[in-house]
Formats: structure tokens, sequence, C-alpha cells
């Protein structure tokens, strides 16, 4: 990506202050959804960086990261696979509980979501912050027996160091850091 395409994809990027709570500057990427340009340069970017790696399938992490892994799948001609957010998958599941601020949260997959033996999975989100979520799905793509090859963000705020605990699992990329 050249700057000048950074900055397009950064800039499209709205922070919205206090939400969901006071003190949190939210990054909403609705306002780069719905631009052409920047929309089209990032997952022309990521179909660039992805096409040679071989892949069997995108795995996305529910709500976000659906958004941009369906549609890098279809432009990689390869299956698309939810991590989802527990109990709003239909089938058997295996479940990882992560730490949250207050409290768990708990992620979900089928386990029979990769029918490729030996799967090679790339598993993509918007954004990382402490990497807990990222680190989960990270777990269950190994629990079902395929390869995580890698593990991809749009945005990742390094500050909070989530990529380390990430990177014990699979090397990580993100496309912009703040
Ligand atoms: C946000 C973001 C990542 C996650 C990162 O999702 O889209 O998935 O938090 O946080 P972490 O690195 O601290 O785990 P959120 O749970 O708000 O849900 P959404 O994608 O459905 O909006
Ligand atoms: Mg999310």
């Amino acid at each position: 990506l050249t700057q000048e395409q950074k900055d397009l994809i950064f800039n499209s990027i709205r922070d919205i202050k206090d939400f969901p709570k006071e003190g949190i500057i939210f990054k909403d990427i609705t306002t780069l959804l719905n631009n052409k340009e920047a929309f089209k340069t990032l997952m022309d970017h990521f179909e660039e960086r992805y096409k040679s790696y071989n892949l069997d399938y995108i795995a996305g992490i529910d709500s976000r990261g659906f958004i941009f892994g369906a549609a890098l799948a279809d432009r990689l001609g390869i299956g698309f696979v939810p991590v989802r957010k527990k109990g709003k998958l239909p089938g058997t599941t295996v479940c990882e509980k992560y730490e949250l601020e207050y409290g768990f949260d708990e992620v979900e997959i089928h386990l029979d979501a990769f029918p490729i033996k030996d799967a090679r999975v790339l598993l993509i989100d918007d954004l990382i912050a402490t990497g807990g979520t990222a680190t989960a799905a990270a777990k269950l793509i190994k629990h079902v027996n395929a390869q995580l090859v890698e593990v991809c963000f749009l945005l990742n705020l390094k500050f909070l160091s989530g990529d380390k605990k990430v990177a014990e699992h699979a090397p990580v990329y993100s496309v912009l850091e703040i």
C-alpha cells in the first residue's frame, strides 16, 4: 500500500467519542464500508497479499470480521467460516472463554467447520485491542485441527500489546497501527 492509500483507508474510519461507554473512543468502520474507494483499496490489498498463501478458508470473527472475511473469501474463490459469539451456531460446536475488562465472553466454531483435511486458514477481524477475542478464535481453529496460517487485522491498537498474545498462535499482520 502507498502512504496515500493507507491515508485513504485510515481517514475513512470515524472516531466516535464515549461509545459504548464514557471514556472510550470507538473506531467506526461503517464509514469505510460505505466509501467505495476506501473499501475497494482495502480489499484489493487483502486480495493481493493473500492470493499466494494457498489458503483453503477464511475464518471471520463475529461480527465485523464477517464483512471483510466474506468479501475476501469470495475474491479468493474459497470458503468462509464464522467464529461466532456464544449461542449463535446451530450445529455441534467447540467454545473458548476469554476475559473482558469486566467478566468473560465466549466464542464458538462448528466442530466440522473445515471439511478439507489440515485446512490452511486465515483468521480475520477488523480490530485488535487486548487480543482476547482473536486469541480465543485462534485456539478454536487449532482445536478443530486446521492450520492457522496468519491472523489479520485492519487496525491494531498496538499500545495494548494484544498482538503479542495472538502471535503465540500464528503470525500477525495488520494493515494499520495506532
Ligand atoms: C470488537 C472488535 C474486535 C474485538 C477486539 O468487537 O471488532 O472483534 O472487539 O477486542 P479485543 O482485542 O480486546 O478482544 P466487539 O466485541 O465489540 O463486537 P462486534 O465486532 O460485533 O462489534
Ligand atoms: Mg468484533
